[in-house]
């Protein structure tokens, strides 16, 4: 499949857009401060913090860090759950829902079996999915102008 660019000069704070790559839904999500800050308080929940198992396939190694992205407020990462392939959906607000824990921070859900993952797209322990969110290969042509794949 070939590369797909996407201008992100109008994505605000706390929404997310999704594109399709490689007949995959790829989430572009611009973090606010508070999501981004969330990801020190979900490091010790998660269970592949630091996205070591298969990085390979699921983490390029520029964004094997602490945000999982190039840009600490820009999540890219395939929206499909790693454990049977579901589409886990959104839930961004903290706090008590139903189905989420009560100290949630906020990230998303899979409606199939439960697997939760945080703002990173890092699995919560415990859960079915056995790995983080794919952040497939990307990189930046210019400050608001990206490309997948
Ligand atoms: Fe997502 Fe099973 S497919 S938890």
């Amino acid at each position: 499949g070939a590369p797909v660019e996407v201008d992100i000069a109008t994505l605000q704070p706390g929404e997310m857009r999704t594109v399709e790559w490689r007949g995959k839904p790829v989430w572009i999500l611009k973090r606010t401060p508070e999501m981004v800050a969330s990801l020190k308080k979900t490091d010790d929940k998660v269970a592949d913090a630091d996205s070591k198992r298969n990085p390979a396939e699921f983490t390029p190694e520029y964004c094997m860090n602490e945000w999982r992205s190039i840009k600490p407020e820009i999540l890219v990462a395939v929206g499909i759950c790693t454990h049977l392939g579901c589409s886990p959906s959104s839930k961004f607000t903290p706090g008590p829902q139903p189905s989420l824990p009560d100290d949630w921070e906020g990230g998303f859900l899979c409606p199939c079996h439960g697997s939760t993952f945080d703002m990173a797209g890092r699995v919560f322990k415990n859960k079915p999915a056995p790995d983080n969110l794919q952040v497939p290969r990307h990189m930046y042509l210019s400050d608001t102008k990206l490309v997948i794949g």
